[in-house]
């Protein structure tokens, strides 16, 4: 008997706070014109200073728990996505097991920068369908912007801080047709394109300012080139094509790599789900948030076939294609 792994619910959390398109034209030399041109962001929003990763992964999580009705002692494993752990160490996965009185099971986070949700996905559905664990929190979670040079107009308007998170289980399939559930995960990187995005953490001058540096233009063709051909290869696998997709649910850096990904798999733009004029991109948050926004405003239904797909700093890359 095959087990396959399922989501039972989603949930997401942002900060209160947010800053406009304008409001940055008052502080930098930008303006509403471009920054919606060039990305589709209107606004971002911002942590507090005293906020943490922990803070909006806990709320995210809350949230899915409550939306899967699964209770979190339930819970015997805890993924945090995230690029912006409140500490080196411990991992911020394990201050989510804490506040939600998660006991036992195992803990920790993945850094795979703007991927980090699709990997943490990818991580639990194999965890869940050999039957090491039972029912996994997986959370995508970052505060971006505490890592933001804001003088700096080519990184500064792009990214905001949120947090989106899952609860899955395994379910045993028995020559069941088209089960709702994670259908496969599609992971890769390459350690060589590193330059184009990165935040140094150089442990020799602990103190000293880190700033995100990227290389837009060659991040851009990057991206439309890897994110078609993960989503081609996830179709390929599934003996499934891009007509199949109900939704497209991506990682939401710019609405032209999205834009651009969707016209090469020939889908239409009613099938995508964008949340990036109202949220940025939020790193590993963005999948889940936007996977939340569409569920619970009822555009995902049961049965709908969705892919995600993400790529970020590594560079890494991935998808996933979900029955939901
Ligand atoms: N406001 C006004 N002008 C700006 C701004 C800004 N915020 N940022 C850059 N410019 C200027 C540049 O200085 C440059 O001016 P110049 O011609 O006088 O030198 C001009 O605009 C064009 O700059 P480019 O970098 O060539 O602009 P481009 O059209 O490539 O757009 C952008 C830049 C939006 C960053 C684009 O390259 C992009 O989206 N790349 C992908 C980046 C991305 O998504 N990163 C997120 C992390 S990775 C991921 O999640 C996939």
């Amino acid at each position: 008997m095959n087990t396959i792994s399922e989501i039972h619910g989603c949930g997401s959390y942002l900060p209160k706070n947010f800053i406009t398109n304008d409001e940055l034209a008052e502080i930098i030399d930008t303006s509403d014109e471009w920054i919606t041109t060039r990305t589709g962001i209107k606004q971002r929003h911002v942590a507090e200073k005293s906020e943490m990763t922990s803070d909006l992964a806990c709320e995210a999580a809350k949230n899915a728990l409550e939306d899967a009705k699964i209770k979190a002692s339930d819970v015997d494993l805890v993924i945090v996505g995230t690029t912006t752990p409140d500490d080196t160490f411990p991992a911020t996965a394990v201050k989510v097991q804490s506040r939600l009185a998660i006991k036992g099971g195992a803990a920790f986070d993945i850094q795979a920068a703007c991927s980090g949700f699709i990997y943490a996905l990818s991580v639990a559905d194999n965890m869940l369908r050999t039957g090491q664990i039972d029912t996994a929190l997986v959370v995508g979670a970052d505060t971006l912007t505490k890592l933001l040079d804001w003088k700096d107009r080519t990184t500064c308007t792009l990214f905001g801080d949120g947090a989106g998170a899952v609860v899955m289980q395994g379910k045993k399939i028995n020559n069941v047709k088209n089960p709702s559930g994670i259908l496969s995960t599609h992971l890769h990187s390459d350690g060589n394109l590193r330059h184009i995005l990165y935040c140094e953490n150089n442990l020799a001058e602990f103190n000293s300012r880190r700033s995100i540096k990227m290389e837009g233009p060659e991040l851009f063709r990057h991206a439309v080139t890897n994110l078609s051909s993960v989503a081609l290869e996830a179709l390929r696998v599934n003996n499934l094509s891009a007509s199949d997709i109900d939704w497209l649910v991506p990682h939401q850096a710019n609405k032209r790599i999205i834009d651009r990904t969707a016209k090469k798999l020939k889908l239409s733009d009613k099938k995508i789900v964008l949340t990036i004029a109202n949220h940025a991109n939020t790193s590993a948050a963005s999948i889940p948030l936007a996977l939340d926004v569409a569920v619970k405003d009822g555009r995902i239904k049961k049965g709908d076939l969705l892919l995600m797909d993400a790529m970020g700093g590594g560079l890494t890359w991935g998808a996933a294609l979900v029955r939901w």
